[in-house]
């Protein structure tokens, strides 16, 4: 293989494995994220404040796709803000997945 194509295969490779992965390091931030961003609105125990509640048990019943629209898109005419700018695909899906579990953690 040429040494251009090798190199460009490389770069493909590195560029979609950290597209993919939400690292360790990255959860700690998104954690702290939810917990103060989120938890502005949303209470710093996520139990509720100018949102709703958004504890694994306030959202037992809604999917994974609602949740995820709700926060990639944000929703209109509410104070819920968009975050598709500032949070990738992973990130989010990471994030619905935190919040359906997050009864469980210390
Ligand atoms: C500026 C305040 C604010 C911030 C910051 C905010 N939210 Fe919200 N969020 C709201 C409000 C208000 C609603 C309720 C919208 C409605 O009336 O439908 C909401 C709704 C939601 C819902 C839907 C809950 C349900 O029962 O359907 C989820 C999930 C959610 N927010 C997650 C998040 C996450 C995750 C973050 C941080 C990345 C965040 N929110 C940051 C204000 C906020």
């Amino acid at each position: 293989m040429p040494k251009a194509l090798m190199f460009l295969a490389m770069w493909a490779l590195t560029m979609s494995a950290t597209a993919e992965a939400v690292t360790a390091e990255r959860q700690t931030e998104l954690r702290n994220l939810v917990h103060q961003d989120c938890g502005s609105c949303h209470g710093m125990r996520l139990t509720g404040g100018l949102g709703p509640a958004i504890t694994s048990r306030a959202l037992q019943d809604k999917n994974h796709e609602f949740l995820f629209a709700t926060i990639s898109e944000g929703r209109h005419g509410t104070p819920m803000p968009p975050w598709r700018t500032l949070l990738t695909r992973q990130e989010i899906d990471w994030i619905v997945d935190y919040l359906k579990t997050v009864e469980t953690q210390p």
